[in-house]
Protein backbone atom coordinates (compact mmCIF):
# COMPACT_ATOMS: atom_id res chain seq x y z
CA UNK A 1 0.00 0.00 0.00
CA UNK A 2 2.59 2.53 1.16
CA UNK A 3 4.87 1.11 -2.06
CA UNK A 4 2.11 1.98 -4.33
CA UNK A 5 1.50 5.51 -2.65
CA UNK A 6 5.43 5.99 -3.18
CA UNK A 7 5.12 4.71 -6.72
CA UNK A 8 2.22 6.89 -7.87
CA UNK A 9 4.29 9.96 -6.04
CA UNK A 10 7.15 9.51 -8.38
CA UNK A 11 5.79 9.35 -11.25
CA UNK A 12 3.25 12.10 -10.65
CA UNK A 13 6.76 14.45 -9.68
CA UNK A 14 8.51 12.96 -13.08
CA UNK A 15 5.37 14.66 -15.12
CA UNK A 16 5.17 17.57 -13.15
CA UNK A 17 9.56 17.96 -13.37
CA UNK A 18 8.88 16.93 -17.29
CA UNK A 19 6.04 19.36 -17.77
CA UNK A 20 8.20 22.40 -16.14
CA UNK A 21 11.10 21.49 -18.07
CA UNK A 22 9.25 21.71 -21.18
CA UNK A 23 7.36 24.92 -21.06
CA UNK A 24 10.97 26.35 -20.03
CA UNK A 25 12.78 25.28 -22.97
CA UNK A 26 10.08 25.51 -25.71
CA UNK A 27 10.82 24.25 -29.14
CA UNK A 28 9.24 27.73 -30.48
CA UNK A 29 8.60 31.16 -29.34
CA UNK A 30 6.66 33.87 -30.54
CA UNK A 31 7.51 37.54 -29.32
CA UNK A 32 5.76 41.00 -30.16
CA UNK A 33 4.86 43.48 -27.55
CA UNK A 34 1.61 43.81 -25.31
CA UNK A 35 0.69 47.14 -26.45
CA UNK A 36 1.75 49.62 -28.96
CA UNK A 37 1.03 53.37 -27.87
CA UNK A 38 0.96 55.20 -31.44
CA UNK A 39 1.10 59.16 -32.14
CA UNK A 40 -1.66 60.47 -34.70
CA UNK A 41 -0.80 60.80 -38.03
CA UNK A 42 2.44 59.24 -37.78
CA UNK A 43 3.44 55.46 -38.59
CA UNK A 44 3.69 52.41 -36.36
CA UNK A 45 5.62 49.26 -36.53
CA UNK A 46 4.73 46.26 -34.72
CA UNK A 47 7.39 43.49 -34.74
CA UNK A 48 6.65 39.98 -34.36
CA UNK A 49 9.98 37.36 -33.57
CA UNK A 50 10.63 33.76 -33.68
CA UNK A 51 13.08 32.20 -31.21
CA UNK A 52 14.11 28.79 -31.45
CA UNK A 53 17.12 26.58 -31.02
CA UNK A 54 16.64 24.54 -34.48
CA UNK A 55 16.01 26.57 -37.96
CA UNK A 56 12.08 26.10 -38.15
CA UNK A 57 10.54 25.53 -41.59
CA UNK A 58 7.51 27.93 -41.61
CA UNK A 59 4.28 27.44 -42.87
CA UNK A 60 2.36 30.40 -42.19
CA UNK A 61 3.65 33.82 -40.72
CA UNK A 62 1.13 36.79 -40.81
CA UNK A 63 -0.04 39.73 -39.05
CA UNK A 64 -3.70 39.83 -38.30
CA UNK A 65 -5.59 43.17 -38.23
CA UNK A 66 -8.34 43.67 -35.67
CA UNK A 67 -11.02 42.80 -38.34
CA UNK A 68 -9.68 39.15 -38.97
CA UNK A 69 -8.15 40.37 -42.03
CA UNK A 70 -4.61 39.35 -43.18
CA UNK A 71 -2.88 42.52 -43.48
CA UNK A 72 0.42 40.53 -44.79
CA UNK A 73 2.44 36.99 -44.85
CA UNK A 74 5.53 34.95 -45.78
CA UNK A 75 4.73 33.28 -48.97
CA UNK A 76 6.47 29.51 -49.55
CA UNK A 77 9.43 31.51 -50.74
CA UNK A 78 10.08 33.51 -47.88
CA UNK A 79 8.57 36.91 -49.94
CA UNK A 80 6.25 39.13 -48.18
CA UNK A 81 2.74 39.64 -48.90
CA UNK A 82 0.68 42.60 -48.73
CA UNK A 83 -2.99 42.57 -48.54
CA UNK A 84 -3.83 46.31 -47.75
CA UNK A 85 -2.50 49.18 -49.55
CA UNK A 86 -2.02 51.15 -45.97
CA UNK A 87 0.34 48.45 -44.46
CA UNK A 88 3.91 47.46 -45.50
CA UNK A 89 5.80 44.28 -43.94
CA UNK A 90 9.22 43.52 -43.87
CA UNK A 91 10.54 40.01 -42.87
CA UNK A 92 14.32 39.61 -41.81
CA UNK A 93 15.87 36.72 -39.37
CA UNK A 94 12.62 35.66 -38.34
CA UNK A 95 10.87 38.87 -37.73
CA UNK A 96 8.42 39.74 -39.27
CA UNK A 97 7.40 44.09 -38.92
CA UNK A 98 4.11 45.38 -39.43
CA UNK A 99 4.16 49.04 -40.20
CA UNK A 100 0.81 51.48 -40.78
CA UNK A 101 2.30 54.42 -42.61
CA UNK A 102 -0.23 56.71 -41.30
CA UNK A 103 -2.04 56.05 -38.29
CA UNK A 104 -5.53 56.74 -37.42
CA UNK A 105 -7.70 55.93 -34.87
CA UNK A 106 -9.78 52.94 -37.25
CA UNK A 107 -6.43 51.07 -36.54
CA UNK A 108 -6.97 50.96 -32.90
CA UNK A 109 -7.21 47.55 -31.70
CA UNK A 110 -5.82 43.89 -31.06
CA UNK A 111 -3.68 42.83 -33.66
CA UNK A 112 -1.85 38.78 -33.80
CA UNK A 113 1.01 37.48 -35.43
CA UNK A 114 0.44 34.06 -36.07
CA UNK A 115 2.93 31.16 -36.83
CA UNK A 116 2.71 27.34 -38.19
CA UNK A 117 5.86 26.09 -38.60
CA UNK A 118 7.27 22.26 -38.56
CA UNK A 119 8.34 23.24 -34.95
CA UNK A 120 4.85 24.13 -34.14
CA UNK A 121 2.13 26.98 -34.23
CA UNK A 122 2.12 30.04 -32.11
CA UNK A 123 0.23 33.48 -31.87
CA UNK A 124 1.05 36.53 -30.20
CA UNK A 125 -1.23 39.66 -29.66
CA UNK A 126 -0.48 43.10 -29.54
CA UNK A 127 -2.86 46.13 -28.74
CA UNK A 128 -2.66 49.34 -30.93
CA UNK A 129 -3.82 52.55 -29.07
CA UNK A 130 -3.49 55.49 -30.44
CA UNK A 131 -2.71 58.93 -28.27
CA UNK A 132 -4.84 62.00 -28.66
CA UNK A 133 -4.95 64.50 -31.91
CA UNK A 134 -6.42 67.35 -33.33
CA UNK A 135 -5.64 70.00 -35.97
CA UNK A 136 -5.24 72.87 -35.24
CA UNK A 137 -8.30 75.47 -33.57
CA UNK A 138 -9.75 77.93 -36.00
CA UNK A 139 -12.57 80.52 -35.40
CA UNK A 140 -14.74 82.61 -37.40
CA UNK A 141 -17.03 85.25 -36.44
CA UNK A 142 -20.86 85.74 -37.55
CA UNK A 143 -23.72 88.17 -36.91
CA UNK A 144 -21.67 88.83 -33.67
CA UNK A 145 -21.64 85.09 -32.53
CA UNK A 146 -17.89 83.37 -32.28
CA UNK A 147 -17.42 80.07 -33.57
CA UNK A 148 -14.54 77.80 -32.90
CA UNK A 149 -13.87 74.09 -33.65
CA UNK A 150 -10.99 71.54 -34.87
CA UNK A 151 -11.06 68.98 -37.23
CA UNK A 152 -9.45 65.47 -36.86
CA UNK A 153 -9.80 65.56 -32.65
CA UNK A 154 -9.86 62.00 -31.41
CA UNK A 155 -11.27 61.43 -28.95
CA UNK A 156 -14.26 63.53 -29.11
CA UNK A 157 -12.77 66.24 -27.35
CA UNK A 158 -14.61 69.39 -25.80
CA UNK A 159 -14.30 72.92 -26.29
CA UNK A 160 -14.35 75.46 -23.43
CA UNK A 161 -14.02 79.40 -23.42
CA UNK A 162 -12.56 81.80 -21.51
CA UNK A 163 -12.17 85.69 -20.91
CA UNK A 164 -9.70 86.26 -18.66
CA UNK A 165 -9.77 83.95 -15.49
CA UNK A 166 -13.55 84.21 -16.11
CA UNK A 167 -15.10 80.56 -17.67
CA UNK A 168 -17.77 81.05 -20.28
CA UNK A 169 -18.15 77.58 -21.00
CA UNK A 170 -21.78 77.97 -19.63
CA UNK A 171 -23.30 80.23 -22.07
CA UNK A 172 -21.57 78.75 -25.29
CA UNK A 173 -23.65 75.66 -27.50
CA UNK A 174 -21.76 73.04 -28.59
CA UNK A 175 -22.60 71.82 -31.80
CA UNK A 176 -23.01 67.49 -32.49
CA UNK A 177 -19.58 66.50 -33.68
CA UNK A 178 -19.28 64.81 -37.02
CA UNK A 179 -17.79 61.53 -37.57
CA UNK A 180 -14.76 61.48 -40.22
CA UNK A 181 -14.18 58.45 -42.13
CA UNK A 182 -10.73 58.06 -40.67
CA UNK A 183 -12.41 57.85 -37.16
CA UNK A 184 -11.77 61.73 -36.08
CA UNK A 185 -14.28 64.10 -35.20
CA UNK A 186 -14.71 67.88 -36.29
CA UNK A 187 -15.86 69.79 -33.00
CA UNK A 188 -16.76 73.48 -32.40
CA UNK A 189 -18.89 75.51 -30.32
CA UNK A 190 -20.63 79.01 -30.60
CA UNK A 191 -20.39 81.49 -27.93
CA UNK A 192 -23.07 83.91 -29.32
CA UNK A 193 -22.73 87.69 -28.58
CA UNK A 194 -19.30 88.81 -30.00
CA UNK A 195 -17.23 89.62 -26.23
CA UNK A 196 -15.68 93.65 -25.91
CA UNK A 197 -12.10 91.96 -24.95
CA UNK A 198 -10.09 89.21 -26.05
CA UNK A 199 -11.44 85.32 -26.00
CA UNK A 200 -10.06 82.29 -25.16
CA UNK A 201 -11.31 79.36 -27.02
CA UNK A 202 -9.12 75.82 -25.84
CA UNK A 203 -9.80 71.96 -26.21
CA UNK A 204 -10.18 69.49 -23.68
CA UNK A 205 -9.09 65.81 -23.44
CA UNK A 206 -11.96 64.15 -22.29
CA UNK A 207 -10.47 61.07 -20.96
CA UNK A 208 -7.64 62.71 -19.09
CA UNK A 209 -8.84 66.15 -18.42
CA UNK A 210 -5.85 67.98 -19.84
CA UNK A 211 -5.94 71.23 -22.56
CA UNK A 212 -4.50 69.67 -25.79
CA UNK A 213 -4.72 73.25 -27.43
CA UNK A 214 -5.95 76.78 -27.08
CA UNK A 215 -6.22 80.24 -29.46
CA UNK A 216 -6.16 83.65 -28.31
CA UNK A 217 -8.84 85.94 -30.27
CA UNK A 218 -8.58 89.76 -29.45
CA UNK A 219 -12.07 91.58 -31.10
CA UNK A 220 -11.47 92.88 -34.77
CA UNK A 221 -11.00 96.11 -34.18
CA UNK A 222 -8.38 98.34 -36.21
CA UNK A 223 -7.15 101.42 -34.69
CA UNK A 224 -7.64 104.00 -37.19
CA UNK A 225 -4.30 105.55 -36.50
CA UNK A 226 -2.68 103.22 -38.60
CA UNK A 227 -4.29 104.01 -41.50
CA UNK A 228 -3.69 107.86 -40.98
CA UNK A 229 0.07 107.27 -41.08
CA UNK A 230 -0.43 105.06 -44.22
CA UNK A 231 -2.33 107.97 -46.27
CA UNK A 232 -0.11 110.54 -45.16
CA UNK A 233 2.88 108.48 -45.95
CA UNK A 234 1.59 107.82 -49.08
CA UNK A 235 0.73 111.67 -50.21
CA UNK A 236 4.18 112.74 -49.32
CA UNK A 237 5.25 110.20 -51.87
CA UNK A 238 3.29 111.55 -54.51
CA UNK A 239 3.83 115.19 -53.48
CA UNK A 240 7.84 114.06 -53.54
CA UNK A 241 7.49 112.26 -57.34
CA UNK A 242 5.85 115.87 -58.86
CA UNK A 243 8.11 117.93 -57.28
CA UNK A 244 11.26 115.55 -59.08
CA UNK A 245 8.86 114.97 -62.92
CA UNK A 246 8.25 119.12 -62.24
CA UNK A 247 12.53 119.33 -61.67
CA UNK A 248 13.51 116.85 -64.08
CA UNK A 249 11.05 119.02 -67.04
CA UNK A 250 12.71 122.33 -66.14
CA UNK A 251 16.20 120.90 -67.04
CA UNK A 252 14.69 119.33 -69.98
CA UNK A 253 13.58 122.78 -71.03
C1 LIG B 1 -7.54 40.98 -47.75
O1 LIG B 1 -8.12 42.26 -47.50
C2 LIG B 1 -9.51 42.32 -47.72
C3 LIG B 1 -9.95 43.77 -47.53
O2 LIG B 1 -9.14 44.45 -46.63
C4 LIG B 1 -10.23 41.37 -46.78
O3 LIG B 1 -11.62 41.40 -47.01
C5 LIG B 1 -9.71 39.95 -47.00
O4 LIG B 1 -10.29 39.07 -46.07
C6 LIG B 1 -8.20 39.92 -46.84
N1 LIG B 1 -7.66 38.62 -47.14
C7 LIG B 1 -7.31 37.77 -46.22
C8 LIG B 1 -6.69 36.49 -46.69
O5 LIG B 1 -7.48 37.98 -45.04
C1 LIG C 1 -15.34 75.69 -17.38
O1 LIG C 1 -16.71 75.36 -17.45
C2 LIG C 1 -17.00 74.07 -17.99
C3 LIG C 1 -18.52 73.93 -18.14
O2 LIG C 1 -19.24 74.81 -17.42
C4 LIG C 1 -16.42 73.00 -17.08
O3 LIG C 1 -16.69 71.72 -17.61
C5 LIG C 1 -14.91 73.22 -16.98
O4 LIG C 1 -14.36 72.28 -16.09
C6 LIG C 1 -14.61 74.63 -16.51
N1 LIG C 1 -13.16 74.82 -16.58
C7 LIG C 1 -12.44 75.41 -15.63
C8 LIG C 1 -10.96 75.46 -15.86
O5 LIG C 1 -12.95 75.87 -14.66
C1 LIG D 1 -26.17 84.18 -33.13
O1 LIG D 1 -26.65 83.88 -31.84
C2 LIG D 1 -28.01 84.16 -31.67
C3 LIG D 1 -28.35 83.96 -30.22
O2 LIG D 1 -27.94 82.69 -29.77
C4 LIG D 1 -28.84 83.30 -32.58
O3 LIG D 1 -30.20 83.57 -32.44
C5 LIG D 1 -28.40 83.55 -34.01
O4 LIG D 1 -29.08 82.68 -34.88
C6 LIG D 1 -26.91 83.37 -34.15
N1 LIG D 1 -26.48 83.73 -35.48
C7 LIG D 1 -25.73 82.98 -36.23
C8 LIG D 1 -25.37 83.49 -37.58
O5 LIG D 1 -25.31 81.87 -35.86
C1 LIG E 1 -6.46 79.75 -22.62
O1 LIG E 1 -6.97 79.41 -21.34
C2 LIG E 1 -6.39 78.25 -20.75
C3 LIG E 1 -7.13 77.96 -19.45
O2 LIG E 1 -7.21 79.09 -18.62
C4 LIG E 1 -4.89 78.51 -20.54
O3 LIG E 1 -4.29 77.38 -19.97
C5 LIG E 1 -4.26 78.83 -21.88
O4 LIG E 1 -2.89 79.12 -21.72
C6 LIG E 1 -4.95 79.98 -22.57
N1 LIG E 1 -4.44 80.11 -23.93
C7 LIG E 1 -4.01 81.25 -24.45
C8 LIG E 1 -3.54 81.21 -25.86
O5 LIG E 1 -4.01 82.30 -23.80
Amino acid sequence: MKMEILQECGVLLCVLVFAFARSENEIIKLRSPDSVSSQCHTHTTMSCKITSQDEPSISMFAWIGPGGATLCKLDERGGVVFNDSAVSCTYRDKQLDLTIRHTKPIHEGRYICKLRSNLGGKHSYTQLKLRECHNQLHYHILDGNVTCGARGVYPEAHIHWFQGPQNLTHSSVSHPSIPAEDGTFEVASTLPHQHQSALNCSLWSPSTGRLLSSIQMSPPASPPQSRDTFSRATSFGAVGTTVTLFAVALILL
